[in-house]
């Protein structure tokens, strides 16, 4: 298949999905940082991941140049977040807001669950999540989502889950089978 997977990642939970879904499709899981390795015009169907930061998706921006630069490219995007995918009011808000119509109509997108690792931020990411934390801390004693969200991160988890990048696959080779047209 005529594919590639590009993604950004920090703390390494939106590339270990990359990669499953590299592996699944035997195709590169390539950063968009890599910008010598990579060249999205060369791939008939391109699966992006970005990670949410305060509401907004690391590598949003590449994802529009991208569909712009490479009209002839289908696009399936997935997104990661520390959000549990359960959460379906704050997840729709999220995705409808990083992929807004009528931009993205027909794009396929998908929200993976990532994890939380604070070591392994950036210094500046440190120095915010210590602020969000503090945040935090007043809005849990109201609010059982921000308590369950504080803990979480305080803590740090995985949930990354290889079963769940099955449909990100499915929609990447129906899409490469000439299925449906350019998204
Ligand atoms: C500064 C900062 C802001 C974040 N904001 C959000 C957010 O708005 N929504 C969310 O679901 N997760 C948020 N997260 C969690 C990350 O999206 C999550 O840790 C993700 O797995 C990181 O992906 P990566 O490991 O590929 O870098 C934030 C993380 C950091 C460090």
């Amino acid at each position: 298949m005529n594919a590639v997977v590009a993604y950004s990642s920090q703390t390494e939970f939106t590339k270990r999905y990359a990669e499953w879904i590299a592996e699944d499709l035997g195709c590169e899981a390539v950063s968009i940082d890599d910008e010598k390795r990579f060249d999205a015009g060369a791939f008939d169907v391109v699966v992006f991941g970005g990670w949410f930061h305060a509401a907004s998706l690391v590598g949003g921006k590449w994802l529009r140049r991208a569909r712009e630069e490479h009209p002839h490219a289908k696009f399936v995007a997935f997104a990661v977040g520390a959000t549990p995918a359960e959460w379906a009011d704050m997840v729709d808000e999220a995705m409808g807001r990083e992929f807004p119509s009528p931009e993205f109509d027909g794009m396929p997108r998908f929200y993976l669950r990532g994890g939380f690792a604070y070591e392994r931020l950036s210094m500046p990411n440190k120095l915010a999540m210590k602020l969000f934390f503090k945040m935090q801390e007043k809005q849990a004693a109201t609010d059982p989502r921000a308590a369950e969200m504080l803990e979480g991160m305080r803590g740090g988890f995985d949930a990354t889950d290889r079963a769940a990048v099955a449909p990100v696959v499915a929609c990447a080779r129906e899409l490469a089978c000439g299925e449906g047209t350019r998204v």
